[in-house]
């Protein structure tokens, strides 16, 4: 008898996924009933309209908010059944994050900014300042390992940014408006840079307003008033 082998989960999958913020009058219903799956390797735009749920739903997917109701898989397990420790291990270990606020610490040095996750996961300092320094070769920022954040310019900033996600290898990357503090030419140097990494297999999942930078990527994801009206995967 030939058993055959059975289709691996997908990365993330949501089922009927919604998120209400607020109480009574004030009830504000930002996501209403989402499903799809993401797939190793993807990448995916998540597009709409400014208030249309595009944050909302990448911090569900992202493990860094809970939904009002509904289910966020990862690998075919229900995220809800883990305990706080293990989503906390999964953030930390699993996922890169790349928002539109840098979130940089300005007193620290670009490598402290770049190792944080490193020092959070406990490894020890040689270790970190030996990959930190090797990410920010990669991002061309060599030369700015002693720079305190402050003293960087936008591009920079992001650079550093996106170096701290990639600290940790992440699989999934996760970024809400890249792009969207820069100028277009810096623009293109992070979108090569995201998309490099998702070239070479890190899921890519971005949140964006901006259609071009939604263009490049292999899924299109249209959200409005918390629903998706629209799902366009293209051929690979
Ligand atoms: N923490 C919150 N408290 C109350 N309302 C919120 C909160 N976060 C988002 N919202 C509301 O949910 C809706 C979707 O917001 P968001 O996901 O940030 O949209 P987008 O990222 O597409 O601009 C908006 O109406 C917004 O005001
Ligand atoms: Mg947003």
């Amino acid at each position: 008898m030939t058993v055959l082998p059975s289709p691996s989960p997908p990365l993330l999958e949501t089922e009927n996924l919604a998120r209400v913020f607020g109480a009574g009058t004030n009830q504000v219903a930002a996501l209403k009933g989402l499903t799809f799956e993401i797939q190793q390797g993807d990448s995916v735009a998540i597009i709409g309209k400014s208030g249309s749920g595009k944050s909302t739903l990448m911090h569900l997917l992202a493990l860094l908010d809970e939904p009002s109701s509904g289910v966020v898989a990862m690998r075919g397990q229900v995220v809800s059944d883990l305990k706080p420790k293990e989503i906390a291990k999964v953030r930390n270990t699993t996922f890169g994050f790349v928002f539109q606020q840098f979130y940089l610490n300005p007193q620290e040095t670009v490598l402290e900014n770049v190792t944080l996750p490193l020092k959070i996961a406990k490894v020890p300092k040689a270790e970190r300042n030996r990959r930190g320094t090797e990410v920010l070769e990669q991002l061309d920022m060599g030369s700015k390992i002693k720079a305190k954040a402050t003293n960087l310019s936008g591009g920079q900033q992001q650079r550093v940014s996106i170096g701290r996600a990639l600290i940790n290898s992440p699989e999934i990357l996760f970024a809400d408006e890249p792009t969207g503090n820069l100028d277009s030419e810096t623009s293109a140097v992070v979108e090569d840079l995201l998309f490099g990494l998702n070239a070479e297999g890190q899921t890519l999942i971005v949140v964006t307003h901006d259609e071009d930078l939604a263009a490049k990527c292999n899924r299109q994801i249209r959200i409005q008033d918390g629903l998706i009206i629209e799902d366009k995967v293209a051929n690979r």
